[in-house]
């Protein structure tokens, strides 16, 4: 028996238009999208009434670190309980980054991923890796992850000296090879010998506290390295994308690059995108390590402001969350030493209202640019549109119904993470998710979840997506500017060197 929904009498809002419609969806896939008559549809087909509210694409969380491996410890929100959370804020998609450690092989890391994932997923995922060291086994592999195991996107980690941090040389390398295979290049932009001058720094002042985490790193580390990273890209001629982009430099830096026609993309979270970094001031220390992450939530708060700006103008591409929770007993590591702190913050569940609150609800967003920056982008950006990020015949029938009118607080006590802290505690949001549609099945609906663990699939993302288009004919044109100047050899006196 085929597996089928009808939902009745949505508007559907695609990146590029809105419109009355109902949705058929069959074994997962779209197969109509308009008026739909009942009648043409077998009798026991069940329908969704959703009585004039929006119907936009399931969200993509390009960014999270669910059961990650990290400081000592492990990320608390693990595939199972982290997909849970991301339906029942509407996200139906997540990428999550595969970490090896330095000298690790990247195929046994992603294949302990892989196990990971495909054991507890709730929705459908896909997964980036990150580069934490060089050689030619680690290129070698990079083949293999983009020809055989669907990956075509590489992070790599220009702070956290010591361990996931690559040189310029190394980060030119990657790129290239990034390159070649038609992946995209992923940049964690921070300057890490600033970070780790400046963290010596602070503990020297005897400033042990959260609020040191800001101070060791402000944005003008961010920014540099944003800059520099850019560079080293437009060198190689690939594409770029920044992940977490927290502060006014950084985008400054983006958006100033992008005007030249630089192939670089952005991606603000939730995180700075909703809250500001003064909580990490907050005299209760559980409090205000609950908000250290990296790079730092500025404490001006206006930036939350500006990067919705830049995400409105297109400057900033997509939003992710970098969901990697901690509890306050775990944050409590680096109880006298913020360098301790695990790194890392909740997002995926309250992303999508976030972005409706502080971007539609405050005019600077339209439904259809809400649903460019929380999902059609990052499906573009790494080539799996219109699979996923657009309701269309032949999408997969990921669906959020979207009420601009109904409203929540956000709390710890209520969302559907595993951590005890929510950094978006208290804030009312108005247009959230009431119903989440996760390849044809309504698993989120009055405030319930009815979710399957392991019943989400790994997506194979192809390489050389759009972001490729036109690196070949900017090859070619810079190469025809570099020439050689055919002159006589030269036969006149040089001066000879002291021993
Ligand atoms: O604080 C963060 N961002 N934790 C996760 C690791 C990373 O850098 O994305
Ligand atoms: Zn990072
Ligand atoms: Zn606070
Ligand atoms: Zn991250």
């Amino acid at each position: 028996m085929k597996k089928q929904l009808l939902i009745k009498n949505g508007v559907v809002v695609n990146e590029d238009r809105q419109f009355k419609a109902d949705v058929y969806i069959q074994d997962g896939v779209i197969q109509k999208v308009g008026e739909i008559d009942q009648s043409s549809l077998p009798n026991d087909c069940p329908v969704l009434d959703v009585a004039g509210k929006l119907l936009v694409p399931g969200g993509i969380d390009t960014h999270t670190h669910f059961q990650l491996p990290f400081m000592g410890t492990v990320a608390v929100d693990d595939f199972d309980i982290g997909t849970k959370a991301s339906i029942a804020g509407g996200t139906t998609f997540i990428i999550d980054f595969v970490i090896p450690s330095k000298g690790e092989s990247i195929l046994k890391a992603y294949d302990q991923w892989r196990k990971w994932a495909d054991e507890k997923v709730n929705c459908d995922y896909s997964l980036h890796v990150a580069i934490t060291w060089w050689s030619e086994e680690v290129s070698r592999d990079m083949e293999i992850l983009v020809k055989e195991r669907g990956v075509n996107s590489f992070k790599v980690f220009m702070a956290y000296k010591g361990s996931f941090m690559v040189t310029d040389e190394e980060m030119f390398h990657i790129f290239k090879r990034c390159k070649e295979l038609g992946a995209i290049a992923q940049v964690h932009a921070e300057n890490g010998d600033m970070v780790h001058e400046g963290q010596k720094k602070m503990l020297e002042m005897g400033i042990c506290g959260p609020e040191g985490h800001e101070m060791a790193r402000p944005e003008e580390v961010e920014a540099e390295a944003t800059n520099r990273a850019i560079m080293i890209a437009n060198r190689v001629n690939t594409p770029v994308y920044i992940v977490h982009v927290m502060s006014k430099g950084a985008a400054e830096v983006i958006s100033k690059h992008k005007k030249e026609g630089k192939k670089v993309y952005g991606e603000p979270i939730a995180a700075g995108l909703g809250v500001d970094g003064t909580h990490m001031w907050n005299k209760d220390w559980r409090h205000a390590a609950a908000y250290v992450m990296g790079p730092p939530i500025r404490p001006d708060p206006q930036t939350k402001e500006v990067l919705m700006d830049y995400l409105a103008s297109g400057d900033l591409s997509c939003v992710g969350t970098d969901n990697c929770t901690f509890c306050a007993d775990q944050k409590a590591l680096g109880k006298d030493d913020f360098t301790k702190i695990p790194n890392g913050v909740n997002g995926v569940e309250d992303r999508m209202s976030i972005v409706w609150e502080n971007g539609v609800n405050k005019g600077k967003l339209t439904p259809s640019e809400f649903v460019r920056a929380t999902s059609s982008a990052a499906a573009k950006i790494f080539n799996i549109y219109p699979q996923k990020g657009r309701i269309d015949v032949g999408s997969d029938g990921d669906i959020a119904v979207w009420d601009p009118q109904a409203t929540k607080t956000i709390s710890a006590s209520t969302h559907h993470h595993a951590v005890d802290f929510n950094i978006f505690e208290g804030i009312q949001v108005k247009g959230i998710a009431t119903h989440t549609i996760v390849s044809g099945n309504v698993v989120w609906e009055n405030n319930t979840l009815k979710t399957v663990k392991g019943s989400g699939k790994f997506v194979p993302r192809k390489p050389f997506g759009c972001v490729f288009d036109g690196i070949v004919t900017r090859d070619e044109l810079r190469n025809e500017l570099l020439r050689k100047v055919d002159r006589e050899p030269y036969t006149g006196p040089v001066i000879v060197l002291d021993k």
